[in-house]
Protein backbone atom coordinates (compact mmCIF):
# COMPACT_ATOMS: atom_id res chain seq x y z
CA UNK A 1 0.00 0.00 0.00
CA UNK A 2 1.05 3.27 -0.93
CA UNK A 3 -0.62 6.29 1.10
CA UNK A 4 0.00 9.75 2.18
CA UNK A 5 -1.84 10.17 5.70
CA UNK A 6 -3.08 14.17 5.75
CA UNK A 7 -4.74 15.74 8.63
CA UNK A 8 -4.18 18.35 11.40
CA UNK A 9 -1.85 17.76 14.33
CA UNK A 10 -3.32 15.32 16.54
CA UNK A 11 -5.79 14.20 13.63
CA UNK A 12 -4.38 10.67 14.03
CA UNK A 13 -1.80 10.66 11.00
CA UNK A 14 0.81 8.43 13.52
CA UNK A 15 -1.99 6.38 15.19
CA UNK A 16 -3.80 5.27 12.14
CA UNK A 17 -0.42 4.81 10.02
CA UNK A 18 1.09 2.67 13.08
CA UNK A 19 -2.32 0.02 13.01
CA UNK A 20 -1.61 -0.31 8.57
CA UNK A 21 1.73 -0.79 9.30
CA UNK A 22 0.74 -3.90 11.33
CA UNK A 23 -1.89 -5.11 8.93
CA UNK A 24 0.11 -5.02 5.59
CA UNK A 25 3.76 -4.73 6.09
CA UNK A 26 3.88 -0.97 4.94
CA UNK A 27 6.24 0.82 6.30
CA UNK A 28 5.62 4.14 7.80
CA UNK A 29 7.61 6.68 7.49
CA UNK A 30 7.33 10.20 9.59
CA UNK A 31 8.93 13.09 8.85
CA UNK A 32 8.45 14.47 12.37
CA UNK A 33 9.80 11.17 14.00
CA UNK A 34 12.98 11.57 11.46
CA UNK A 35 13.20 15.36 12.70
CA UNK A 36 12.91 14.61 16.39
CA UNK A 37 15.40 11.76 16.45
CA UNK A 38 17.98 14.47 14.60
CA UNK A 39 16.92 16.70 17.62
CA UNK A 40 17.66 14.06 19.75
CA UNK A 41 21.22 13.13 18.07
CA UNK A 42 22.38 16.57 17.60
CA UNK A 43 22.97 16.31 14.10
CA UNK A 44 23.20 19.27 11.53
CA UNK A 45 19.95 18.50 10.58
CA UNK A 46 18.55 18.57 14.12
CA UNK A 47 20.15 21.88 15.03
CA UNK A 48 18.46 23.32 11.96
CA UNK A 49 15.01 22.07 12.70
CA UNK A 50 14.54 22.45 16.22
CA UNK A 51 13.39 25.93 16.73
CA UNK A 52 11.27 25.64 13.66
CA UNK A 53 9.36 22.58 15.37
CA UNK A 54 9.13 24.20 19.10
CA UNK A 55 7.71 27.38 17.17
CA UNK A 56 5.28 25.22 15.90
CA UNK A 57 6.69 26.02 12.64
CA UNK A 58 7.22 24.39 9.41
CA UNK A 59 10.76 23.05 8.70
CA UNK A 60 12.09 24.64 5.09
CA UNK A 61 11.26 22.50 2.27
CA UNK A 62 14.39 21.98 0.98
CA UNK A 63 15.69 20.15 4.24
CA UNK A 64 12.73 18.08 4.30
CA UNK A 65 12.99 17.13 0.59
CA UNK A 66 16.64 16.43 1.16
CA UNK A 67 15.54 13.96 3.59
CA UNK A 68 12.93 12.19 1.50
CA UNK A 69 14.40 11.90 -1.73
CA UNK A 70 17.04 9.53 0.00
CA UNK A 71 14.10 8.17 2.25
CA UNK A 72 12.24 6.75 -0.56
CA UNK A 73 15.03 4.91 -2.40
CA UNK A 74 15.42 2.73 0.83
CA UNK A 75 14.67 -1.00 0.50
CA UNK A 76 11.96 -1.34 3.08
CA UNK A 77 10.07 0.99 0.81
CA UNK A 78 9.35 -1.47 -1.71
CA UNK A 79 6.47 -2.96 -0.03
CA UNK A 80 4.61 -0.09 0.46
CA UNK A 81 4.92 3.00 2.50
CA UNK A 82 2.41 5.22 4.75
CA UNK A 83 3.58 8.70 3.96
CA UNK A 84 2.65 10.39 7.77
CA UNK A 85 3.34 14.08 7.39
CA UNK A 86 4.60 14.58 4.14
CA UNK A 87 3.89 16.34 2.37
CA UNK A 88 2.93 19.23 4.01
CA UNK A 89 3.08 22.20 1.49
CA UNK A 90 2.07 22.26 -2.17
CA UNK A 91 6.13 22.58 -3.15
CA UNK A 92 6.31 19.44 -1.34
CA UNK A 93 3.60 17.84 -2.87
CA UNK A 94 4.56 18.85 -6.38
CA UNK A 95 8.33 18.04 -5.83
CA UNK A 96 7.13 14.53 -4.29
CA UNK A 97 5.14 13.95 -7.44
CA UNK A 98 7.58 14.53 -9.75
CA UNK A 99 9.87 12.02 -7.93
CA UNK A 100 7.63 9.38 -8.01
CA UNK A 101 7.14 9.90 -11.56
CA UNK A 102 10.84 9.55 -12.57
CA UNK A 103 10.92 6.03 -9.62
CA UNK A 104 8.11 5.27 -11.98
CA UNK A 105 5.64 4.47 -8.70
CA UNK A 106 1.98 5.37 -7.92
CA UNK A 107 0.33 6.53 -4.83
CA UNK A 108 -3.30 3.98 -3.98
CA UNK A 109 -4.77 7.31 -2.04
CA UNK A 110 -4.27 10.13 -0.55
CA UNK A 111 -6.45 10.17 3.28
CA UNK A 112 -7.19 13.01 4.48
CA UNK A 113 -8.29 12.99 8.14
CA UNK A 114 -11.47 15.03 9.65
CA UNK A 115 -11.33 15.91 13.10
CA UNK A 116 -13.09 18.91 14.67
CA UNK A 117 -10.59 21.39 16.47
CA UNK A 118 -11.51 21.04 19.94
CA UNK A 119 -11.05 16.94 19.63
CA UNK A 120 -8.07 18.28 17.96
CA UNK A 121 -6.85 20.56 20.99
CA UNK A 122 -8.29 17.82 23.48
CA UNK A 123 -5.89 15.01 21.97
CA UNK A 124 -2.53 16.82 21.77
CA UNK A 125 -2.99 17.91 25.24
CA UNK A 126 -3.60 14.17 26.44
CA UNK A 127 -1.07 12.84 24.15
CA UNK A 128 2.32 10.99 25.54
CA UNK A 129 4.95 9.71 23.47
CA UNK A 130 7.96 7.23 23.68
CA UNK A 131 11.16 9.18 22.91
CA UNK A 132 12.57 5.45 22.23
CA UNK A 133 10.39 4.22 20.04
CA UNK A 134 7.89 6.85 19.32
CA UNK A 135 4.69 4.78 20.27
CA UNK A 136 2.25 6.72 20.65
CA UNK A 137 0.12 6.98 23.91
CA UNK A 138 -3.18 9.16 25.37
CA UNK A 139 -3.88 9.64 29.35
CA UNK A 140 -7.42 9.38 28.34
CA UNK A 141 -8.06 7.13 25.75
CA UNK A 142 -4.87 4.59 25.63
CA UNK A 143 -2.48 5.12 28.35
CA UNK A 144 0.63 2.89 28.71
CA UNK A 145 0.22 0.12 31.78
CA UNK A 146 2.63 1.64 33.66
CA UNK A 147 2.80 5.80 33.86
CA UNK A 148 5.85 6.57 31.86
CA UNK A 149 7.03 3.56 30.97
CA UNK A 150 6.57 2.31 26.95
CA UNK A 151 4.45 -1.08 26.87
CA UNK A 152 6.73 -1.76 23.55
CA UNK A 153 10.24 -1.02 24.90
CA UNK A 154 9.99 -0.23 28.23
CA UNK A 155 11.45 3.76 27.74
CA UNK A 156 10.26 6.83 28.66
CA UNK A 157 6.84 8.41 27.83
CA UNK A 158 6.98 11.65 27.66
CA UNK A 159 4.76 15.37 26.17
CA UNK A 160 6.46 16.50 23.28
CA UNK A 161 8.07 19.50 23.17
CA UNK A 162 5.88 21.23 20.78
CA UNK A 163 2.86 20.38 23.34
CA UNK A 164 2.60 23.05 25.23
CA UNK A 165 -0.81 25.28 24.15
CA UNK A 166 1.39 28.09 21.78
CA UNK A 167 2.95 25.71 19.83
CA UNK A 168 -0.11 23.79 19.20
CA UNK A 169 -2.25 26.47 18.39
CA UNK A 170 0.62 27.90 16.19
CA UNK A 171 0.93 24.20 14.58
CA UNK A 172 -2.87 24.63 13.73
CA UNK A 173 -2.71 27.69 12.53
CA UNK A 174 0.08 26.62 10.18
CA UNK A 175 -1.73 23.68 9.04
CA UNK A 176 -4.76 25.59 8.53
CA UNK A 177 -2.48 28.22 5.97
CA UNK A 178 -0.06 25.77 4.47
CA UNK A 179 -1.21 21.82 4.66
CA UNK A 180 -4.94 22.12 4.17
CA UNK A 181 -4.81 23.58 0.61
CA UNK A 182 -3.11 19.81 -0.07
CA UNK A 183 -6.58 18.53 0.15
CA UNK A 184 -7.53 20.60 -2.74
CA UNK A 185 -4.08 19.73 -4.70
CA UNK A 186 -5.05 16.21 -4.23
CA UNK A 187 -8.68 16.22 -4.87
CA UNK A 188 -7.99 17.61 -8.35
CA UNK A 189 -5.50 14.66 -9.56
CA UNK A 190 -8.46 12.40 -8.34
CA UNK A 191 -6.75 10.64 -5.42
CA UNK A 192 -8.37 12.48 -2.33
CA UNK A 193 -10.33 10.07 -0.16
CA UNK A 194 -12.07 12.29 3.07
CA UNK A 195 -13.20 9.84 6.36
CA UNK A 196 -14.14 11.36 9.06
CA UNK A 197 -11.53 10.18 11.86
CA UNK A 198 -12.93 10.83 15.45
CA UNK A 199 -12.84 6.56 15.30
CA UNK A 200 -9.62 5.33 14.17
CA UNK A 201 -10.96 1.90 13.91
CA UNK A 202 -13.58 3.40 11.03
CA UNK A 203 -10.35 5.26 9.24
CA UNK A 204 -9.02 1.93 9.13
CA UNK A 205 -11.66 -0.20 7.71
CA UNK A 206 -12.50 2.56 5.15
CA UNK A 207 -8.96 2.28 4.10
CA UNK A 208 -8.52 -1.04 4.10
CA UNK A 209 -12.14 -1.15 1.50
CA UNK A 210 -10.61 1.08 -0.81
CA UNK A 211 -7.36 -0.12 -1.20
CA UNK A 212 -9.36 -3.69 -1.30
CA UNK A 213 -7.27 -4.85 1.54
CA UNK A 214 -8.84 -8.14 3.76
P1 LIG B 1 4.59 15.72 13.26
O1 LIG B 1 5.25 14.83 14.21
O2 LIG B 1 4.21 15.19 11.92
O3 LIG B 1 3.35 16.37 13.98
P2 LIG B 1 1.87 16.69 13.48
O4 LIG B 1 1.53 16.68 12.06
O5 LIG B 1 1.60 17.97 14.17
O6 LIG B 1 1.10 15.48 13.86
P3 LIG B 1 1.08 14.82 15.22
O7 LIG B 1 2.19 13.83 15.33
O8 LIG B 1 1.03 15.89 16.30
O9 LIG B 1 -0.36 14.15 15.22
P4 LIG B 1 -0.92 12.86 14.51
O10 LIG B 1 -1.91 13.29 13.46
O11 LIG B 1 0.14 11.90 14.08
O12 LIG B 1 -1.77 12.28 15.70
P5 LIG B 1 -1.49 11.02 16.66
O13 LIG B 1 -1.70 9.74 15.93
O14 LIG B 1 -0.20 11.20 17.41
O15 LIG B 1 5.49 17.01 12.98
C1 LIG B 1 6.08 17.74 14.05
C2 LIG B 1 6.81 18.96 13.49
O16 LIG B 1 7.85 18.54 12.57
C3 LIG B 1 5.95 19.92 12.66
O17 LIG B 1 5.27 20.85 13.46
C4 LIG B 1 7.03 20.57 11.75
O18 LIG B 1 7.74 21.56 12.45
C5 LIG B 1 7.98 19.43 11.46
N1 LIG B 1 7.64 18.69 10.22
C6 LIG B 1 7.25 17.38 10.13
N2 LIG B 1 7.03 17.04 8.86
C7 LIG B 1 7.29 18.16 8.11
C8 LIG B 1 7.21 18.45 6.71
N3 LIG B 1 6.84 17.52 5.82
N4 LIG B 1 7.50 19.71 6.31
C9 LIG B 1 7.89 20.65 7.18
N5 LIG B 1 7.98 20.45 8.52
C10 LIG B 1 7.68 19.21 8.98
O19 LIG B 1 -2.73 11.16 17.66
C11 LIG B 1 -2.80 12.25 18.58
C12 LIG B 1 -3.37 11.76 19.92
O20 LIG B 1 -4.73 11.39 19.72
C13 LIG B 1 -2.67 10.52 20.50
O21 LIG B 1 -2.64 10.63 21.90
C14 LIG B 1 -3.59 9.34 20.09
O22 LIG B 1 -3.52 8.27 21.04
C15 LIG B 1 -4.95 10.02 20.09
N6 LIG B 1 -5.83 9.48 19.08
C16 LIG B 1 -5.55 9.29 17.76
N7 LIG B 1 -6.63 8.79 17.13
C17 LIG B 1 -7.60 8.69 18.09
C18 LIG B 1 -8.96 8.27 18.08
N8 LIG B 1 -9.53 7.88 16.95
N9 LIG B 1 -9.66 8.28 19.24
C19 LIG B 1 -9.09 8.71 20.39
N10 LIG B 1 -7.80 9.12 20.47
C20 LIG B 1 -7.08 9.13 19.34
Amino acid sequence: MKLILLGAPGAGKGTVANMLSDIDGSVQISTGDILRAAVKEGTELGKQAQSYMNAGDLVPDELIMGIMKERLKEDDCKNGYLLDGFPRTIPQAEQLKIMLEEMGEQLDAVVDLAVPREVIMDRLTTRRTCTQCNAIYNVKSKPPKFEGVCDECGGPVVQRDDETEEAIASRLDTYNEKTAPLAGFYEKEGMLMRINATSSDDVVAAIKEKCGLA
